[in-house]
């Protein structure tokens, strides 16, 4: 039987090129998703162009080589984006910084949604409208699990204790085929007053699975684009250390909620949280939407302008 001992979330908002709190060497696993490049319903105009897009990522890249262990697993969860008709290809850029910051390319794995579950409008109708060649545009119902390692891992620096409890369910293994280079796992709809409501979240099953699969009990798991706290919240479920970034400060409810601090005290915990605001923390939502104003406010007087001189 597996021992749960006391594990320790330190949630830090923060912008994520910079993990200074952490020490080099001291993360066993990333399992993460970083912020889909401008993606319109999430993320509009948040980088200035897809050039600096990268350019963040590379630098969170070059500190995830920091500060992850010799041997151990990056997984990010993402996928090429798709905005006004413009495809950017992010799945191949990512693993092109990764492998320039030193990583080893290991796996790439092929998360499917169901159908039913896309979240942005169908581009397939475009063919029934006009069923002739070249107006094909597939649906996307899949995102991508980059799978990186950063160098070789020694695999007798692990004690047998640790192993025994670290064990891998094979029955849960075959039955829901972890085993495959595809996963078939639902995706969280971000509905209407649920918790990821405006948070492009992952459903627990993909960190479940990665953690499992990549990390020992009593370990540290990051997550340096933590949004509403799922790896933490999973880590903590499965007896892991877990360490955050989110630099929007205006998520820090829904991440407490997640981890479970809004319920009653008498409810005993087998985790401690500590949370902890840096300076560089911002209110992203808010800064967006002002941003999406301001430019609609300037397109408007454009118009304007064109109006009189006509
Ligand atoms: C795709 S979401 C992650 C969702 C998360 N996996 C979950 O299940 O809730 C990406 C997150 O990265 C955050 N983010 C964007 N830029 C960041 C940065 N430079 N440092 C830290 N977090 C950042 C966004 O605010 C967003 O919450």
């Amino acid at each position: 039987m597996t021992k749960i001992m006391k594990t320790y979330h330190e949630l830090i908002f923060g912008d994520a090129e910079n993990m200074k709190e952490l020490k080099d060497n001291s993360i066993h696993l990333v399992v993460t998703s970083p912020p889909y490049f401008n993606a319109p319903f999430d993320y509009p105009d948040l980088f200035e162009s897809y050039d600096a897009y990268l350019d963040k990522m590379r630098k969170v890249a070059r500190e995830l080589k920091r500060v992850v262990d010799e041997g151990r697993i990056v997984c990010i969860v993402c996928d090429d984006t798709l905005i006004n008709g413009k495809k950017y290809p992010v799945v191949a850029d990512l693993t092109k910084i990764y492998r320039e910051e030193g990583f080893i390319y290991r796996d790439k794995i092929i998360w499917i949604k169901p159908e039913g579950y896309i979240r942005i409008s169908r581009r397939s109708g475009v063919i029934l409208q006009h069923p002739y060649p070249m107006y094909f545009y597939p649906d996307n119902i899949q995102e991508t699990i980059l799978i990186f390692q950063n160098g070789k891992f020694d695999y007798k620096k692990v004690s047998s204790g640790v192993k025994e409890e670290s064990k891998i369910d094979v029955e849960e293994y075959q039955k829901n085929k972890w085993y495959l280079t595809t996963w078939n796992i639902t995706n969280v709809l971000p509905f209407k007053n649920r918790l990821e409501e405006g948070i492009a979240a992952f459903p627990e099953e993909i960190p479940y699975r990665l953690i499992k699969l990549f990390s020992y009990v009593g370990e540290t798991v990051l997550d340096p684009f933590m949004g509403s706290g799922t790896t933490n919240k999973v880590a903590a479920m499965l007896g892991r250390n877990s360490v955050g970034y989110e630099i929007d400060l205006e998520l820090c409810e829904i991440v407490k909620e997640k981890m479970g601090l809004k319920q009653s005290s008498l409810f005993k915990k087998d985790y401690d949280v500590e949370i902890i605001i840096r300076d560089d923390a911002r209110h992203l939502r808010t800064y967006l939407q002002e941003k999406v104003k301001k430019q609609k406010s300037v397109v408007k007087n454009a118009k304007r302008k064109t109006k009189k001189l006509i």
